[in-house]
């Protein structure tokens, strides 16, 4: 157990737009701030952070928590990781634990949590060989030394060295203590078709990959012999630390440096990164040879609209990039590309041409891409006609990925001039381009089975079979959260108004996360200790406090409008509370009363079949009795219910 006062400690240092900030480009938005989510892919942002009330909302996908909880699911962490990671974020000491047993300690962490205690390890090891050991001196240091790495952009990079021997990590880290399974985990170590376990990176320097937290959370090797038996590189599998598709090399180091240009350089390989950050270039990350994916645009994007490819020389090569350079333009990045000389990559050009012509070189050849890939097809297609109208088509279907409308008309324009063509051609044609993928649209929404064909009555049968009750709970305990500790007359507080209509009606509560608050509540309440918002937000048990911040978020979604939402959010005086509680209650009992009902015709049916005339009676009865309740329940909501 970590103190309740550390706890309040870190949690008072913690400021919620400086965690998520890390992560997220954040604009001012009113008393707000808002950015693109983190954990959906979406374009236009919809990720609220209110730094007065220390929380985040998305209204795209509903994730909602404080700093803890916005840890914990961006990092995967559990609760006290997250709790460290904020402490080690804010320099508040960390206790330190008694007696605790190193082995049970060891058994509770998540897979996650010892893989990431592994690498941990394993660089540090990789490191040590490189710069301690002598065959590391020899062949890994002077490999990277002969390349032209300096020493501080090695040790920047924690680059290493795995000896060329069969298991001498496999052997240390046994003795460390690593537990078998998660060394295999790793691919660290592999084991053959005959059981027998060796080392997988033997005799090849090391890259670590560092994950959005700093961690190293995979490794690359590189051979140092050409040797074409085996791979040039050897990657770390898929683990529960690192999906290759949601990770950039480089972007941990390169973070500050592209908010800070608001641009970021996307390259091909390990090395051409280094280099170029040892150039003084340190907006740049690596997609690691494969075809860009959604993912990892989404993690540009998050830090900046602007892109600028640098590609390695062939033709051929470029072509085939073409489509992921589409697919930065159809998330609404703006792309630049820069072409290496034929056989250059930017870490070889870089070395040949000294740092400030690389940077000079850089600034003069970036091109937009959509004109650079008029220019390219032209190329080919010269004077033929046919051939032009195929390139035009091409062309037009880049340009109408572009969300931005503004944008698209001023490249038609562009390139009109360009390919020598009409504007309002290419413009008809863009236009056809984007209604084929109107209509598909269309078609999905005109698939969905029209809601009209049942009855009232069946309508809410199928409501409460399918929603019961939740939503009315979920804003009861929203409104509980909110005014818990305001006065209402005749009660302590509201809390204790509510929990008394609760109790009235006998109401069960179906979802456990609500019944969880619920139950809080009572605990205060019998207690004698108000119910306030900060304590839930500021509740130990993570899901308690994410359920906070999303009702805390969402409590005036609903009547606000689109563009408006987000400004008064969380800033709405509540001087109508008391209504509000009222009605939530009036409709929790409404609903359950319906539920009861609805259960209680179900068995009046069976009884029916089985001709129990006795009971049938009691039930017809109760069925009168909640048929009265619904409608004075329902009148006093102001509604009418029919029947
Ligand atoms: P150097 O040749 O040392 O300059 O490395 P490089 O990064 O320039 O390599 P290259 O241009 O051949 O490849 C670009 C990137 O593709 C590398 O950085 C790797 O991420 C990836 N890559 C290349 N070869 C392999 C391979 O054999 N296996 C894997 N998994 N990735 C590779
Ligand atoms: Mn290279």
């Amino acid at each position: 157990m970590v103190p309740q006062q550390k706890i309040d400690e870190i949690i008072q240092a913690t400021q919620i737009q400086e965690v998520v900030g890390e992560v997220v480009r954040l604009k001012k938005r009113g008393v707000n701030l808002l950015g693109l989510c983190p954990f959906h892919n979406e374009k236009t942002p919809s990720f609220t952070v209110s730094p007065a009330k220390g929380i985040y909302k998305c209204f795209g996908c509903g994730k909602a928590g404080n700093s803890v909880n916005f840890i914990m699911e961006h990092d995967g962490l559990g609760y006290i990781e997250a709790l460290k990671s904020l402490a080690e974020k804010y320099n508040i000491e960390w206790p330190k634990q008694e007696n605790v047993n190193i082995d049970e300690e060891r058994k509770l962490k998540t897979e996650k949590e010892s893989l990431q205690i592994l690498n941990n390890w394993a660089i540090t090891y990789f490191e040590e060989n490189l710069w301690q050991h002598e065959e590391g001196k020899t062949i890994g240091l002077s490999y990277f030394t002969e390349r032209g790495f300096r020493d501080d952009i090695i040790k920047k990079f924690k680059l290493g060295y795995s000896l060329n021997a069969w298991d001498d990590l496999l052997t240390k880290s046994k003795t460390a203590q690593f537990n078998e399974d998660i060394i295999l985990k790793s691919g660290l170590v592999k084991q053959n078709d005959q059981g027998k376990q060796y080392d997988a990176y033997r005799g090849r320097v090391i890259f670590p990959i560092h994950g959005a937290n700093g961690k190293v959370i995979a490794f690359a090797g590189r051979q140092l012999i050409k040797d074409d038996k085996s791979p040039k590189y050897v990657n770390s599998p898929e683990t529960v630390l690192y999906h290759k598709s949601n990770e950039l090399y480089g972007l941990f180091m390169a973070k500050n440096a592209i908010r800070q240009q608001d641009f970021c350089y996307l390259v091909e390989g390990y090395t051409d990164v280094i280099s170029m950050h040892q150039a003084g270039i340190e907006n740049v990350v690596a997609s690691s040879g494969t075809s860009l994916t959604e993912g990892q645009i989404k993690l540009i994007k998050r830090q900046t609209e602007n892109v600028t490819v640098l590609y390695d020389g062939d033709a051929a090569g470029i072509k085939a990039s073409i489509r992921g350079i589409d697919m930065l333009l159809e998330q609404g990045l703006n792309v630049k590309v820069v072409l290496f000389p034929d056989g250059d990559d930017p870490d070889s050009y870089c070395k040949k041409v000294g740092s400030s012509q690389f940077n000079q070189y850089l600034q003069q050849e970036a091109r937009d891409f959509i004109l650079f890939k008029v220019n390219l097809l032209l190329k080919d297609a010269q004077h033929d006609p046919i051939k032009k109208a195929t390139v035009s088509r091409e062309i037009v279907e880049s340009i109408s990925l572009i969300p931005d409308g503004l944008k698209r008309s001023a490249f038609i324009k562009e390139c009109a001039g360009l390919l020598d063509m009409p504007e309002q051609v290419l413009l008809t044609e863009l236009n056809k381009t984007r209604n084929a993928h109107l209509t598909q649209k269309e078609k999905e929404f005109i698939n969905q089975p029209p809601a009209e064909t049942l009855n009232y009555e069946e309508e809410i049968k199928q409501v409460i079979e399918e929603y019961g009750q939740k939503n009315q709970e979920t804003q009861v305990i929203k409104l509980l959260i909110q005014f818990g500790n305001k006065p209402m007359e005749g009660f302590n507080s509201a809390a204790h108004y509510m929990l008394h209509q609760i109790a009235e009606d006998e109401i069960d509560f179906e979802l456990e996360t609500s019944a969880l608050i619920l139950n809080e509540v009572k605990h205060l309440l019998h207690q004698a200790l108000p119910v306030t918002s900060e304590y839930f937000i500021h509740h130990q048990n993570p899901v308690i406090s994410s359920i906070a911040a999303n009702a805390l978020a969402t409590a005036y979604e609903l009547s606000e409008q689109w563009e408006t939402k987000f400004d008064v959010l969380m800033t709405k005086p509540d001087e109508n509370f008391i209504k509000e509680i009222q009605s939530s209650l009036l409709h929790l009992k409404l609903r359950n009363t319906q539920k009861i009902m609805l259960h209680n015709l179900k068995e009046i049916e069976v009884l029916q079949q089985q001709q129990n005339s006795d009971a049938l009676l009691i039930h017809m009865m109760l069925h009168k009795e909640l048929k009265e309740k619904e409608f004075k329940l329902a009148q006093q909501i102001g509604a009418v219910i029919l029947n």
